[in-house]
């Protein structure tokens, strides 16, 4: 098993062997998740902390979770009633919470880039859950276990990211983790949600949803990130639905058993239909969040691996 990274911070600092490494122990955890008995002790001792400043269901309970079931001892911090409303830096209370010696930082935050700048400034391993339109490395990796057990390999896949390509750090991950695994990527969307010099990125644009989709293995949905939006992107939901929006219709575009992904949270009726969501036959949506407690156990156990080691290293160091 190779992997040599001390932060989990983006899927660019991953190369191929190490993403293969998270991918094949990921698959013993999706086992462990199955038994009624969960636990493992690859963590136990250590100490987690959780630093949420952007709302989050899926990503903060699948990170919790897995770090419970590793042995860990889980804090998550409510940012809604911390020192930060008061004014308190990201930076300050991250060197707070380093203070009190955890073992892993798990960080979403809404800037671009924050989670690496925190990263430099503690001395235990970080994990990016999520920074702004930047990265977000576990999703990616959930994605491709979630894509490999359905189609049995994550190379020479044609793969259509559609949607809001622009502001989503999930594409941008999945892009770079795509890329490195050798598969075609299409992104489909209006040309206000691509991001400028796309088409440099080494894959197919499309402006036409059904031109895009012809002969996908794989769909992977975007939501509209509203939030990240300063302004009219598309003239109405209606209108986007009836161009981007993923119904039975458009997916016949598709190779007949091209699977159906998004990352949640979804807008039913307006970037997905609600039935085609739903639809085990085609939609491995609910795999993907099954997929992301076995990957953040696998991403988490390597990790630890490594600081202990590091730290074992020291230790003989300072004996000598
Ligand atoms: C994504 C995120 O937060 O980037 N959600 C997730 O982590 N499952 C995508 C989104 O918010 O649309």
């Amino acid at each position: 098993m190779t992997f040599r990274a001390r932060h989990i911070l983006g899927i660019e600092h991953l190369d191929p062997e190490e993403i293969r490494s998270v991918l094949d122990l990921s698959e013993k955890y999706v086992e462990l998740n199955r038994r009624t008995v969960k636990h493992s002790d690859a963590l136990a001792g250590m100490t987690q902390i959780n630093m949420f400043f952007e709302a989050s269901t899926r990503t903060q309970a699948s990170f919790e979770l897995a770090g419970k079931r590793l042995g860990a001892d889980v804090m998550t911090m409510s940012v809604a009633h911390s020192s930060v409303k008061k004014g308190e830096t990201l930076i300050d209370t991250a060197l707070t919470l380093n203070a009190m010696h955890p073992d892993l930082l798990v960080v979403r935050h809404p800037a671009s880039g924050a989670v690496d700048l925190l990263a430099q400034k503690v001395n235990c391993a970080v994990m990016n859950a999520g920074d702004g339109r930047h990265e977000h490395p576990t999703q990616a990796l959930l994605d491709a276990l979630t894509i490999r057990r359905a189609k049995g390999r994550i190379q020479r896949l044609t793969v259509a990211i559609c949607g809001d390509i622009a502001h989503s750090r999930v594409a941008r991950s999945n892009l770079i983790l795509l890329g490195k695994m050798e598969n075609r990527i299409r992104l489909i969307g209006p040309p206000t949600l691509m991001p400028a010099g796309a088409a440099d990125l080494g894959c197919e644009v499309h402006e036409d949803m059904r031109e895009g989709l012809k002969g996908a293995d794989v769909v992977m949905m975007l939501r509209l990130q509203k939030e990240r939006m300063d302004g009219g992107f598309i003239p109405s939901e209606r209108e986007y639905y009836h161009r981007y929006g993923l119904d039975a219709e458009k997916l016949a575009f598709a190779k007949e058993d091209a699977i159906v992904m998004h990352p949640g949270p979804m807008n039913r009726g307006v970037e997905i239909d609600g039935e085609l969501a739903d639809d085990i036959n085609r939609s491995v949506i609910q795999d993907q969040v099954e997929m992301g407690v076995a990957v953040r156990m696998a991403c988490m156990d390597l990790l630890a691996r490594n600081l202990r080691a590091e730290r074992g290293a020291k230790a003989v160091g300072v004996m000598v």
